[in-house]
């Protein structure tokens, strides 16, 4: 039977910690067959949409992403944990399934009235795609939908997404 992107994802147990059941997607950006069908599918919803800029959130979404603005032939903006980027940021602060961290964007990465699609491997709390959302929307950037490979149901994000007014795409659950 043809394999669906599910099947290319791994399940780790107590990665990072203890109780958390880790979804790799390594295996999945590994296989040619996989990786391109994540890609394909990501897309599929924006096809015929104006889109200025892909937002990919650290770390997989900078791989899905970098694809996929490639395909939409739009430029690619990274959100980062904080320290890592060079130049003057705004910042956000969220909370994680398993801890705190801060998101920066760059202040000049989006000009205002820009329509943003952002990428990430996983949805699970909503708190790092929200923090992305925030940045992006503090420079005037307007985000028309949020795409990801996996999203983690009971972990309420789509819902947070949603009640923002965001779209939410998913390949997987
Ligand atoms: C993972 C995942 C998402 C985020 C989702 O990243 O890649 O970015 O968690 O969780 P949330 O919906 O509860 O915010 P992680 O924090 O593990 O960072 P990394 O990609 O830099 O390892
Ligand atoms: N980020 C938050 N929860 C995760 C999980 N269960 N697997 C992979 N990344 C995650």
């Amino acid at each position: 039977m043809a394999r669906t992107v599910q099947d290319y994802i791994r399940t780790i147990p107590d990665f990072p910690k203890p109780g958390i059941m880790f979804r790799d997607v390594t295996t999945l950006f590994a296989d040619p067959r996989g990786f391109r069908m994540a890609i394909d599918q990501l897309l599929h919803p924006y096809a015929g949409l104006e889109i200025d800029k892909v937002v990919g959130l650290e770390a997989r979404g900078f791989i899905l992403g970098g694809a996929v603005a490639h395909q939409l032939s739009t430029g690619f903006v990274p959100v980062r944990k904080k320290g890592k980027l060079p130049g003057k940021t705004v910042e956000q602060g969220y909370q994680l399934e398993y801890g705190h961290a801060v998101m920066e964007l760059h202040d000049d990465a989006i000009d205002a009235g820009e329509r943003i699609l952002v990428v990430d491997d996983l949805l699970a709390t909503g708190g790092t795609a929200e923090a992305g959302i925030k940045l992006i929307e503090r420079l005037g950037g307007v985000c028309i939908g949020c795409a990801f490979v996996i999203d983690l149901p009971d972990l309420g994000g789509r819902s947070r997404l949603e009640a923002l007014g965001q779209q939410v795409h998913a390949l997987c659950a």
